[in-house]
């Protein structure tokens, strides 16, 4: 059956922020002790909006500095941004021929990127998820941990994977690349190429919800600065933007059935539970019947005393360009060694 392997990204858009470290990085560190480890900056990705040119290199850097300062170690993990490796942009060309228009029509994410403007949006932006399915079956990657908003796309993924799989399951058979199918069932072929990815959508802060209104998730697009906690925050920014979360005027409860229908609530609950290792319930222990007067300095001292430290070392590492530099050349010639025979056997799949 397949290797273990895991395969995740971020975009370089700017203003990297809490819910990407809880959701995603936070979370990529202990996987690299757990199997080969894969973590990309998805620089194609970012050209799907917008996109300031000049800036692209300086950002594509800030993600990499947010990697190293959260704990991935290049010499564990593979480190790289995805421009510099053609066989994402190829994949996903081929992708683009096996997903169906229906599939990517019924995908949340673009809906809300693409808001009213829909005829606007580019085909870059539609055709995002199959770029994904591409950035992580280039490696033939088992693992993917994400947010909670990524689940759709993976959906999408293991689709891909699987119409591949059974539309050239014969000749997957006949030029002898099929592996095992770890999970037989009767929808696919003994044989597969590609592997039905799993995602690992963990711990208690799956899904960071913007501080100025409990039901939008936290968001780098988000125009209002307070809405978010970007890892580049001074510990006066932080401890500002939690004093003006939005809140309700009632005290924390002593069980979760009691935070019901209060998501700004929940969700600064979620945050200290995340940032503290407790859970959610040993959280709420702590604090029952305190008002926000009391949880809101608590919960600011507590991300000053996560975050600080990784936005220092961040801005260190940013000073050193170079250093960065090195770092995604190396890992870009490491990740292309492990692409590049993959499509080398998805051109024979495909009769190229
Ligand atoms: P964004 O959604 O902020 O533009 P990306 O699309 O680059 O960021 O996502 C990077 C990772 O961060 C993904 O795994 C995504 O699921 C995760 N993520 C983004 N926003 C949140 C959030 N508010 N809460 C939890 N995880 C998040
Ligand atoms: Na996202």
């Amino acid at each position: 059956s397949f290797q273990p392997r895991v395969f995740s990204g971020v975009q370089p858009t700017g203003n990297l922020h809490l819910g990407n470290y809880l959701g995603a990085i936070a979370n990529f560190v202990p996987l690299q002790d757990e199997m080969p480890a894969i973590y990309c900056v998805v620089d194609l990705h970012a050209i799907t909006a917008k996109h300031d040119a000049d800036g692209l290199a300086g950002v594509t850097r800030e993600v990499t500095a947010a990697y190293l300062a959260a704990g991935i170690d290049p010499a564990k993990a593979i480190i790289f941004n995805q421009s510099q490796v053609k066989e994402h942009a190829e994949l996903a060309w081929i992708f683009n021929c096996v997903a169906r228009m229906g599939w990517l029509n019924r995908m949340t994410q673009f809906k809300e990127k693409a808001g009213k403007n829909r005829e606007n949006a580019s085909v870059g932006l539609f055709a995002y998820p199959t770029l994904m399915a591409a950035d992580i079956l280039a490696y033939r990657a088992t693992h993917v941990p994400v947010g909670d908003d990524q689940k759709q796309h993976l959906e999408l993924t293991r689709d891909v994977a699987q119409k591949f799989n059974n539309d050239f399951a014969e000749r997957i058979v006949e030029l002898g690349l099929g592996v095992d199918n770890p999970n037989p069932n009767p929808e696919l072929p003994d044989q597969l190429y590609f592997p039905l990815t799993e995602p690992i959508i963990a711990g208690p802060a799956t899904r960071i919800m913007s501080l100025r209104d409990g039901t939008k998730k936290m968001s780098k697009s988000d125009p209002s600065d307070l809405s978010r906690i970007n890892l580049k925050d001074t510990a006066e920014d932080i401890a500002k933007k939690i004093r003006k979360a939005k809140t309700d005027p009632e005290p924390l409860p002593s069980e979760m059935e009691g935070l019901k229908d209060r998501p700004e609530a929940e969700n600064l609950v979620g945050i200290f539970a995340a940032l503290s290792g407790l859970s959610r319930e040993q959280v709420l222990a702590d604090f029952a019947g305190q008002p926000f007067s009391v949880f809101k300095p608590a919960l600011a001292d507590l991300a000053v005393e996560k975050l600080a430290p990784i936005t220092g070392e961040m801005n260190r590492l940013v000073a050193d360009p170079g250093h960065i530099d090195a770092v995604l050349r190396d890992g870009a010639e490491r990740a292309a060694a492990i692409a590049e025979p993959v499509l080398k056997d998805v051109r024979r799949i495909c009769g190229f």
